[in-house]
Order: C-alpha cells, then sequence, then structure tokens
C-alpha cells in the first residue's frame, strides 16, 4: 500500500484542532517532510504540535501563530513557512468560523464584515501569497502530476447553496460561497 506519496513541506491554517489538525496529521503520515500548522489558539497549537512531534518524530513540525483576520498577520504566516522550508507544495487553507449564526436582521454590519475578514479574506489572501511563491518554484514529480504546487481553500456545503430552512447562517454562507469562487477563478494559475 502506498503510504508515502506527499513530496515536499506543506502548510495547513486553522490547524490547531478539527479538520485542520486531521489534515495536518494525514500530511505527516503521509510523507510531507516538513508541516507549517498555523492558528489563532496558542496553546491548542502548542498541544497538537508536541501531539504531531511525538507521533512522526522524522517530520519537521513548525507552530505558526497568526489571526486570520488580519492581513499582515496571514502574510506573515505564509513567508514565515516558505522561509524556514524554502518552498511550500500543499497549502490547506482551512481557517473558519460559523461567525453570528442569526438572521441578518439581528446582524450587524461590522459582524459581518469581522466574519467576511476571517473566511473570505485571509483566503484570498493566503491563496495569493501561495500563488506568488508556487509560480517561483520548480515544479515536483507527485503521484498525481508534476505541478508547482497545490492549494485546498475550505468551503462548505454551505458553499454551494442556501435556504431558507437557515437563514442564520446567510453571512457564514456568504464567505462560503465567496471561497469557490475565488479558488475556481484561480485555479488555472499554478
Ligand atoms: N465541521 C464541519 O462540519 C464543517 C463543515 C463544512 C465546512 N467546514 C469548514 O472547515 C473548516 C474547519 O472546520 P472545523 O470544524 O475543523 O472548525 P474548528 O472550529 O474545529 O477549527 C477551526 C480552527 O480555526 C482556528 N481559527 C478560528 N479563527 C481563527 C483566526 N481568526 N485566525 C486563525 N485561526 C483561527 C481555530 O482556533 C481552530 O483551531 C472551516 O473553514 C469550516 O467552515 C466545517
Amino acid at each position: 500500500m502506498l503510504t508515502k506519496f506527499l513530496h515536499g513541506p506543506s502548510f495547513v491554517s486553522g490547524a490547531a484542532r478539527g479538520i485542520g489538525k486531521a489534515t495536518a496529521f494525514a500530511f505527516a503520515k503521509y510523507g510531507s517532510p516538513q508541516v507549517a500548522i498555523a492558528d489563532v489558539d496558542a496553546a491548542t497549537l502548542k498541544q497538537t504540535a508536541k501531539e504531531l512531534k511525538d507521533q512522526y518524530p522524522n517530520v519537521e513540525i513548525l507552530p505558526i501563530e497568526f489571526d486570520a483576520a488580519n492581513t499582515d498577520s496571514t502574510i506573515k504566516a505564509i513567508e514565515t513557512a516558505y522561509s524556514k522550508f524554502g518552498r511550500i507544495d500543499h497549502a490547506v487553507n482551512n481557517v473558519g468560523t460559523p461567525g453570528p449564526l442569526a438572521p441578518s436582521i439581528s446582524v450587524s454590519t461590522s459582524d459581518f464584515k469581522n466574519l467576511i475578514d476571517i473566511n473570505l479574506t485571509s483566503m484570498w489572501v493566503a491563496q495569493r501569497e501561495q500563488i506568488k511563491i508556487m509560480l517561483k518554484q520548480e515544479p515536483v514529480q507527485q503521484e498525481f502530476g508534476k505541478v508547482r504546487g497545490t492549494i485546498v481553500n475550505m468551503s462548505s456545503v454551505w458553499g454551494g447553496f442556501g435556504t431558507r430552512d437557515f437563514p442564520a447562517g446567510t453571512a457564514y454562507s456568504a464567505t462560503k460561497h465567496g471561497i469557490r469562487g475565488l479558488t475556481k477563478s484561480a485555479s488555472f494559475l499554478i
């Protein structure tokens, strides 16, 4: 059975827990020699880094504290991983929060904008910075083909449709629809 099929360093955001953490473990398990895990929750991030190091002592683990609500912080997180590893072959932009789960009439503009910053703007900024890096680096032969890098942006089932049965998801669903748009539109670039 193929167990080591990923070549090159990885970057996973929102990796302190949940899907991001599971993704970081999968990258370490399936061959990525260096894994950067980025998150706003410093304490949980530290614990996750320890768990990864304990389970995969031969994999270099780089915990990066950052806040996706802040553009400079998002850019710095990716720069930190790139300057340490020299390339980023696998990026998973996974940060996402439900935000104000309430019907639009009960949500302030500032709460809506804050969710856009965390879920959508940070995703676009991260993708932009990763594309810049990947366009500069030589392609590497992965199991699925010779590529300069791959980027996964975490949307949701709520990025594919909306329903009046879930009016509390208006802001979240808007961000997740946006993620699909920015991903599809950039997919030809690398
Ligand atoms: N869990 C689900 O059922 C589900 C379904 C569809 C989509 N998703 C999406 O998958 C992604 C991960 O979901 P999850 O369930 O693992 O979430 P989670 O809440 O368990 O983990 C999210 C991680 O993101 C981090 N985070 C939150 N705000 C941040 C910020 N401002 N800056 C940096 N890090 C921040 C958190 O600290 C946490 O470690 C999200 O984008 C979510 O919208 C989840």
